[in-house]
């Protein structure tokens, strides 16, 4: 019997209640500052990889030159996925959605595999080997199922392609150059990690009960495909679309203000200012139209900004890290419903290291309820 004195006050969506205890990322949402494993990722993004990053989120420190250079060839030498799993792809509805194809196929990575023991879970080779078959194979089954519903063979994984070219040269054949490769390695690093965001709170939840790692990274990813969460990258570039040139934003922002309708890309739980993964973001679509043209929608995101700030800022609703990350997978030649899929690639890092955390001094996620129902009905039979 739960003793009602003792319930805390409750807190729609859990708003400022601490659900763990971590040390693999830090946000300070009025400063706009985001580090992990306490380095800013401003000085990530700027000297380091998506490898290295993962290496650093998921096993706690940089890597040496050489645990890198094992680290990089061990994923390097898992980016081929199952021929079932490509057969299970081909017969997806061409029209699906690819976060729901991605789910389906990490969820069905499950059956391949043992299922993982409480021994497994405290095994640093068990979680090391599975780390790195997730992290290598899902950016492989998301370009599969693109180039499948295309019609069109997948393209094998290039073992002399870093992580980022590989992904974008096995979404159509065609290798990108360096400086694309580059841009979009630092996309992945900045969606890497971001405390407990609904997703990671997901993934949490679900390895809490000592699920395997498969239905713990299942689960995450369907609570990342949420309009809300993840899937407001897609809802942005849908927006700017709609928008269509920077004369018709004022009259659409206010359209929708005065409908209440949210501004997608806009407003964050924890940061009460500019996203600092949005500014990063927004200077990496800067560079990419400085130097392969300029694309008219980043004209109306400008514009955009403006104008919603004038009306939100004053209630600290900025841009987040989904309202300029649409522009430069746009330019990078990425289909929108891939933008999602994408967060979820560069996410699985997060999704990883809490697992990782969790299984240490594991408790089993079980909050309670504020019960608002009735009580002591009497059951009346259907006939009366
Ligand atoms: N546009 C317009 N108004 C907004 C927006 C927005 N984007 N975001 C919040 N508001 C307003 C709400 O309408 C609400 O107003 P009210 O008090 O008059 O009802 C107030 O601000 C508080 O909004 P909540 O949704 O309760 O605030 P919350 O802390 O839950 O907001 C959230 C976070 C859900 C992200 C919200 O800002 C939102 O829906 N944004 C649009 C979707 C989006 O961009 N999601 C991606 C977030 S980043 C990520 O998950 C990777």
């Amino acid at each position: 019997m739960v003793d009602e004195n003792k319930l805390g006050e409750y807190m729609p969506g859990l708003e400022g209640v601490p659900a763990t205890r971590s040390n693999i990322s830090y946000i300070d949402g009025k400063q706009g500052i985001l580090e992990y494993r306490g380095i800013s990722i401003d000085e990530l993004c700027k000297h380091s990889s998506f490898l290295e990053t993962a290496f650093l989120l998921i096993f706690g420190n940089l890597p040496t030159e050489d645990e890198l250079k094992e680290f990089d060839h061990d994923v390097l030498h898992r980016r081929r996925i199952k021929y079932r799993i490509r057969d299970m792809i081909k017969s997806f509805p061409d029209n699906g959605h690819p976060m729901d194809a991605l789910q389906t196929c990490v969820s069905a990575m499950g059956l391949f595999y043992p299922i993982a023991t409480p021994k497994d879970l405290k095994s640093p080779d068990y979680i090391r080997d599975v780390t790195l078959r997730l992290l290598a194979k899902i950016p492989t089954m998301v370009a599969t199922f693109h180039m499948m519903r295309q019609g069109n063979d997948p393209v094998l994984p290039r073992d002399d392609l870093s992580y980022a070219a590989n992904f974008l040269y096995m979404l159509n054949g065609e290798e990108p150059d360096l400086f694309m490769a580059k841009i979009f390695d630092i996309c992945l690093l900045l969606h890497g990690e971001h405390t407990v965001n609904a997703s990671t709170f997901c993934a949490l939840v679900t390895a809490s009960t000592l699920s395997d790692p498969f239905s713990v990274l299942a689960a995450a990813i369907g609570t990342l495909s949420g309009p809300l969460h993840g899937g407001a990258n897609e809802q942005v570039m849908v927006m700017l679309e709609e928008i269509g040139s920077a004369e018709n934003v004022e009259a659409y922002l206010e359209g929708k203000l005065t409908r209440k309708e949210k501004i997608m890309g806009f407003g964050h739980r924890v940061y009460k200012v500019k996203d600092p993964r949005a500014i990063i973001l927004q200077g990496l679509a800067r560079e990419l139209f400085d130097k392969y043209g300029h694309d008219p929608y980043y004209e109306v995101a400008l514009r955009l900004e403006e104008v919603a700030l004038e009306k939100l800022a004053h209630r600290n609703i900025y841009p987040n890290v989904d309202f300029y990350s649409g522009l430069v997978y746009k330019k990078l030649g990425i289909p929108v419903d891939l933008f999602t899929p994408i967060f979820a690639i560069a996410r699985v890092t997060g999704w990883l290291a809490h697992w990782k955390e969790q299984l240490v001094d594991n408790r089993l996620f079980r909050p309670t309820q504020v019960y608002t129902g009735k009580r002591d009905i009497r059951y009346m039979p259907i006939a009366d």
